[in-house]
């Protein structure tokens, strides 16, 4: 697959705090004159955000869930982050497939070699250039969502749960430590900022020079 925008993705556990740094990473890309299309998953596209709110409030069988996530992302590959890559955007996307290992390949339990099947079915070959990890002790995510909202589907599950999703992350980084930036999100907005800012200054100029 051609492409020649940069895909960026952000990954954690919910309420790492990917939301709330997302439009910071987007206002950091645009200061360096870069149009960038902001998505998400599962969503992006009218049928994946139907596919959303089924996948957050209904219940279903794991390998149900798991085939939708994947039914969503092939819609929003092909719909909006390959258009939009070819016409020379940037894509910011909150979540991607490495949520699929951790979600559901871990802390559901379905195991990585099946949503290895499903990933290379849908994306062969494509990846990320790079992602943002929101790594934080998952005591501090958990007061930082339930102090803001109501829990969806998957919010809802109990540590464990979180404890096993969390290491499918750091699996997902021991297989491919180039593509990832750690963040430690436990810190304050304000120092976390000042890290991506940095992270994208750093992109921005290795792209500039991939390009020239
Ligand atoms: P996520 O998208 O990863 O689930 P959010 O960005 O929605 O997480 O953050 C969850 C809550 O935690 C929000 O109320 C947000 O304001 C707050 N929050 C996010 N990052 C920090 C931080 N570094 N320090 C303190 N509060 C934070
Ligand atoms: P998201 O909107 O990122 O939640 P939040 O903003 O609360 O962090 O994602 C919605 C939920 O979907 C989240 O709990 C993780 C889950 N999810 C999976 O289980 N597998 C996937 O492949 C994706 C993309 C998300």
């Amino acid at each position: 697959m051609n492409k020649y925008g940069l895909f960026l993705t952000l990954e954690g556990v919910d309420g790492a705090g990917k939301s709330t740094h997302l439009s910071y990473i987007q206002e950091c890309l645009e200061a360096h004159q870069l149009s960038v299309c902001v998505t998400r998953e599962p969503g992006g596209t009218e049928l994946g955000e139907t596919l959303r709110e089924l996948l957050l409030h209904h219940s279903m069988t794991l390998e149900t869930e798991c085939l939708l996530m994947f039914a969503a992302r092939h819609e929003h590959i092909q719909k909006v982050i390959l258009p939009a890559l070819r016409n020379g955007q940037w894509v910011l996307c909150d979540r991607f497939t490495d949520a699929s290992f951790a979600y559901q390949g871990e802390g559901r339990g379905l195991g990585a070699e099946r949503v290895s099947v499903l990933e290379q079915w849908v994306h062969p070959g494509f990846q990320p250039d790079k992602t943002w990890l929101f790594d934080v002790p998952l005591e501090i995510a958990r007061q930082r969502m339930t102090r803001t909202r109501v829990l969806d589907r998957f919010e809802q599950q109990d540590v464990n749960f979180f404890l096993r999703t969390q290491q499918g992350y750091y699996d997902r980084v021991h297989q491919d430590p180039d593509r990832f930036f750690m963040v430690d999100a436990s810190r304050s907005i304000e120092e976390i900022r000042q890290q991506l800012q940095v992270d994208v200054k750093q992109l921005v100029q290795q792209w500039q020079q991939s390009t020239s």
